[in-house]
């Protein structure tokens, strides 16, 4: 009883040590992966966690370093994930929960293709978080937020939405922002791993519809 107190009182100093490393680190990032970015993920992974009795201490703690690795942030994934990796070491993190998390950290991330779903369930958890903070009233207005930040226009009804591409093209080229939500934001409610997420995505995915209707409506001047 007594040692079950202290591992959990261990875990929320973890988790709060965690949190200001990723506040720390992530402050003033302007490509979508700001702290509050992790903040929202981290919430999200614990309500699904919850509801899909997975590890909520792994759930959290991978969602809350779970952009610290990535390229755009950290260089390359190499030197992101040591980092990561050597935070963990240094907060006496158990190794066999270490690895589960940097396995987790390597396999969620999206890059235009798709690659396998991640092998845990704790994995699936934190990628459907991840996930679910693209798409929503939330995910149209990172949307546009990245697409401000990287000079995108709104949209241009003579571009049609890509629908084969490499990760190079995916990142570089200058497509209106309307398009992303036919790339990837409107295809990710069908992508969710786990059933209670699935549930999350619906609403946001009629969110997103909804918003869409009304653009093109505005658009031709006819609302
Ligand atoms: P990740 O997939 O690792 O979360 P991204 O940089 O692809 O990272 O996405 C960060 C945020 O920016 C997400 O909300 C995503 O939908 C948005 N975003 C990415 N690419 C575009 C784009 N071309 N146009 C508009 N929004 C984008
Ligand atoms: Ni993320």
């Amino acid at each position: 009883m007594q040692q079950e107190k202290a591992t959990t009182m261990n875990h929320d100093t973890i988790l709060a040590e965690a949190e200001a490393f990723a506040r720390e680190a992530l402050t003033g990032e302007s490509s979508g992966h700001d702290w509050w970015h992790i903040a929202r993920v981290r919430a999200l992974a614990r309500t699904i966690a919850a509801a899909e009795r997975a590890d909520t201490f792994v759930c959290e703690l991978a969602a809350l370093l779970h952009d610290i690795a990535d390229p755009k942030i950290a260089g390359d994934w190499e030197s992101g994930l040591a980092r990561v990796r050597d935070w963990l070491v240094a907060h006496d993190v158990p190794t066999a929960e270490r690895e589960h998390i940097l396995d987790i950290i390597a396999s969620i991330s999206f890059a235009g293709g798709s690659k396998p779903a991640p092998k845990t369930l704790e994995g699936r958890v934190v990628q459907d978080a991840d996930r679910l903070d693209a798409i929503g009233a939330i995910g149209i207005a990172r949307a546009f937020a990245y697409g401000g930040v990287h000079g995108r226009i709104l949209y241009d009804p003579a571009v049609a939405p890509r629908e084969a591409m490499t990760a190079e093209e995916y990142r570089s080229q200058m497509t209106p922002t309307i398009n992303h939500f036919y790339e990837k934001l409107l295809l990710l409610k069908d992508r969710m791993n786990t059933n209670y997420a699935r549930q999350l995505a619906e609403q946001r995915h009629r969110v997103m519809q909804a918003f869409l209707d009304e653009f093109y409506a505005e658009w031709d001047g006819s609302r």
